[in-house]
């Protein structure tokens, strides 16, 4: 059992929690994620690990809550459970230790950048992060980010930052040179305009995939994505894969496949049915 030591709103539908869970807190290095099984009952989640603190022995997880799981996961106070975490899962991000690393957060994705500029910066890179939401409520972790490096906020509506989207400030800062990796993390559209950005330029391009996991050991195939000629896993191959070689088309197509019953799922737990998907 993992108690809920902190909980916080970033934004009007993202939270973060700190759980106990000393070892992983301990071992966990940047890219890599947990499953997150509430109760007997729930549906198991992925979540990146956000941050950890391995004197307190807590992880920082954070939950964007679009369905029912992640609702029933965002509700849980300081002093509750969750009943396992496993993890950490997945490789580790492919750091550099030197020169100059583009960081570039989409909304929610801004939570899975900032272990990565913390690996960079503790390898020995200087990090610039470009980050991005709709509007300045949606900005998240720049704060944190700022104690890595020099940090560009964009807005789609222009009322916090640069008006429009990250994938915009990119190029500019590409245009301007001295870029040697370019780490993306967000909506799937986010990831595919900046490795179009990056792929001419011949600038090396990670970017962190989010496909539906089961298991997450690699055993359900319900995490596969297409890289190169290759089926890959994302939750034992990555989640994080070069950019220029992620076949976007496909993951967005294995993204929708669930919606309906993520929809259905959604409409029930309102209305007192039980179905485990969202
Ligand atoms: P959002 O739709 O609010 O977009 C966040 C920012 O991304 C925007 O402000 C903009 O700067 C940029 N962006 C969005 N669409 C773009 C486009 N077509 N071209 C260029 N830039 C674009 O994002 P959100 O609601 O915070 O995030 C939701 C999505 O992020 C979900 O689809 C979720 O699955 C995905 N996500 C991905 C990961 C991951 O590991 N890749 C992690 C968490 C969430
Ligand atoms: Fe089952 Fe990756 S989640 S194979």
């Amino acid at each position: 059992m993992h108690e809920i030591i902190a909980k916080a709103r970033l934004s009007p539908n993202v939270t973060r929690i700190e759980a106990r869970a000393p070892r992983i807190a301990e071992i966990r290095q940047p890219g890599q994620f947990v499953i997150v099984h509430r109760a007997e009952e729930a549906e198991r989640i992925p979540l990146t690990i956000a941050d950890g603190d391995p004197a307190r022995g807590t992880i920082s997880l954070v939950i964007q809550a679009v369905g029912k799981s992640t609702r029933e996961l965002v509700a849980l106070e300081p002093g509750q459970f969750i009943q396992s975490i496993a993890g950490p899962l997945g490789r580790p991000t492919d750091l550099i230790s030197s020169g100059k690393a583009l960081c570039v957060g989409g909304g929610v994705g801004t939570a899975v950048i900032h272990p990565i500029a913390q690996g960079l910066r503790r390898a020995g890179a200087s990090v610039v992060s470009i980050i991005g939401g709709r509007a300045r409520e949606w900005v998240i972790f720049e704060e944190e980010l700022r104690r890595l490096g020099e940090v560009i906020v964009c807005t789609d509506d222009g009322s916090y930052g640069r008006k429009g989207f990250v994938t915009d400030a990119a190029r500019d800062c590409l245009a301007v040179g001295g870029i040697d990796v370019v780490y993306a993390v967000g909506p799937v559209p986010m990831m595919r305009a900046v490795a179009a950005l990056t792929r001419p330029l011949k600038v090396r391009t990670i970017v962190s995939l989010n496909p539906v996991m089961v298991d997450g050991t690699g055993m359900c195939g319900g995490c596969r994505v297409g890289v190169g000629e290759e089926v890959k896993f994302a939750c034992v191959d990555g989640p994080e894969f070069d950019g220029h070689a992620v076949d976007f088309e496909l993951l967005m197509d294995r993204l929708s496949t669930y919606r309906a019953q993520e929809q259905e799922a959604n409409t029930c737990s309102e209305s007192g049915c039980r179905i485990g998907l969202g």
